[in-house]
């Protein structure tokens, strides 16, 4: 949801259900993800790729990247639609399982996958792990042989494409920790092969996060599959996810069933040069799944204008959030947008900086923002673009709780995930005396 819906007074409503009613309800900030909303990104998210590759004969898998916003909810609802789903720790499998996923239907990735981790993905039979190093190789193929079962797996290449986003977002160029470069792939390919434990499918990239074009993801795309083709014989090429989406009113991305085109045209274009078969395609979006799906609705506590000379001044906005429910400015940069969500108002724009309430001066929500002039204390600001990487960033920094999520659909709203509180955050404390100590 844009946050641009808004009822007679000039409320704005989300999924149906006005802010003024969610806020009241459930307090601020607030976590609103639209069922809808998600449920339509996947859908079309994954009829753009199986399109895509039908149109070459082939199949394309998407699964859903957990870690952008996990919940055994949203997990039902991409399930739903038709998604597979990609865990990276322990704790996201837990959520998948808990959920209901199929385990077949889930994909495991990670640069240090704990030998718990991985002998409890073999144990609950999940569908493909991805080898990120040889350490972990041999350690996987122990555990298999162990249990006697034979566990697919993929082999995560760099792809040595340095994608055009934030340093720390980019994946695959070579000096960063995850993976094999294309180099010394076909040998690992051969131990997998020569381990009786593991059943080697195919190749895996994932070259960055919030990429807007489709050259980066073609140039990686075409240097997979001069090595799947050297390595023979593999049913899966998995080229990860990235793809990006508007945050603010610059952002331009590539629309979805563009982006399925160019990549797998590009996959099937360099399969046809080398005379090979195109293999089916996987795919790991969790940023275009929910990201545009989630928006946080924070109430004003204070604002002051500082003057920034030339009679240019910034009004600071200060909310009851900030770093702990959205680390991402502070982390990346990141721009978002916000609007004043409980009411309209005809006032002149004025150059605003939303804040956030923690003791820090990089506690930015939205770095930049024109909003009416009289936006004040009370009033409820709705940042749109927060379904993905703000919940699952999250942290309690400074002893703030972190907020509960609510999922509107219809005009209906009701908690996915519930909120902390002070108690739950003193629950972890084992310094304080309970009953029967001293
Ligand atoms: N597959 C793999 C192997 C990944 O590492 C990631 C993201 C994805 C898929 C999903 O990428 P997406 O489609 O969501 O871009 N915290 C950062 C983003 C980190 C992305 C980590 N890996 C942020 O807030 O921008």
């Amino acid at each position: 949801p844009s946050g641009s819906d808004r009822d007679a007074d000039g409320v704005i409503r989300i999924g149906g259900v006005s802010a003024t009613a969610l806020a009241e309800r459930f307090g601020t900030p607030l976590y609103v993800l639209d069922e809808d909303d998600v449920r339509a990104h996947a859908r079309r998210t994954l009829a753009a790729f199986r399109a895509a590759a039908a149109a070459h004969g082939v199949q394309a898998r998407v699964y859903y990247a957990g870690k952008a916003f996990l919940s055994t909810e949203v997990v039902r609802w991409v399930a739903d639609e038709g998604l597979a789903v990609d865990v990276c720790s322990g704790g996201e499998l837990a959520v998948a399982l808990r959920a209901g996923a199929d385990p077949a239907h889930l994909g495991f990735h990670g640069n240090n996958k704990s030998v718990t981790e991985l002998e409890n993905a073999v144990d609950v039979g999940i569908g493909s792990i991805v080898i990120d190093s040889i350490v972990e190789l041999d350690r996987l193929a122990a555990i298999a042989e162990r249990r006697g079962v034979e566990q697919s797996v993929l082999i995560r290449v760099n792809s040595g494409v340095h994608a055009e986003t934030h340093d720390f977002l980019a994946t695959a160029h070579e000096d960063q920790k995850f993976g094999f470069t294309l180099q010394d792939a076909p040998a690992v390919a051969d131990r997998v092969r020569a381990a009786s434990g593991l059943q080697l499918v195919g190749l895996h990239c994932h070259i960055g996060s919030q990429i807007f074009g489709t050259a980066g993801f073609q140039e990686s795309a075409a240097r997979l599959v001069e090595v799947h083709a050297a390595i023979g014989d593999l049913p899966v090429l998995n080229l990860g996810g990235g793809f990006g989406i508007a945050y603010t009113s610059v952002d331009d991305p590539t629309p979805i069933d563009e982006l399925a085109a160019g990549i797998i045209d590009a996959v099937a274009a360099e399969c046809a040069r080398r005379g090979i078969p195109v293999p089916n395609l996987a795919f790991e979006p969790g940023r275009a799944i929910v990201g545009q799906a989630g928006v946080t609705l924070y109430r004003v506590g204070t604002t002051k204008s500082v003057e920034l000379g030339e009679g240019a001044v910034r009004l600071y906005v200060s909310v009851d959030g900030g770093m702990s429910d959205n680390a991402r400015p502070a982390l990346y940069g990141a721009q978002f947008s916000a609007r004043i969500a409980s009411r309209a108002s005809g006032d002149e724009p004025a150059l605003v900086r939303v804040v956030g309430k923690h003791c820090e001066s990089g506690d930015i929500v939205v770095d930049h923002e024109y909003l009416p002039a009289d936006v004040s204390p009370g009033d409820l600001l709705a940042v749109p673009a927060t379904g993905a990487y703000c919940f699952s960033l999250a942290s309690n920094y400074n002893y703030v709780p972190r907020p509960p999520v609510v999922a509107v659909r219809g005009g209906e709203a009701r908690i996915i995930v519930r909120g902390e509180t002070i108690d739950d955050l003193l629950s972890r404390d084992a310094g304080i005396p309970t009953k029967g100590t001293v």
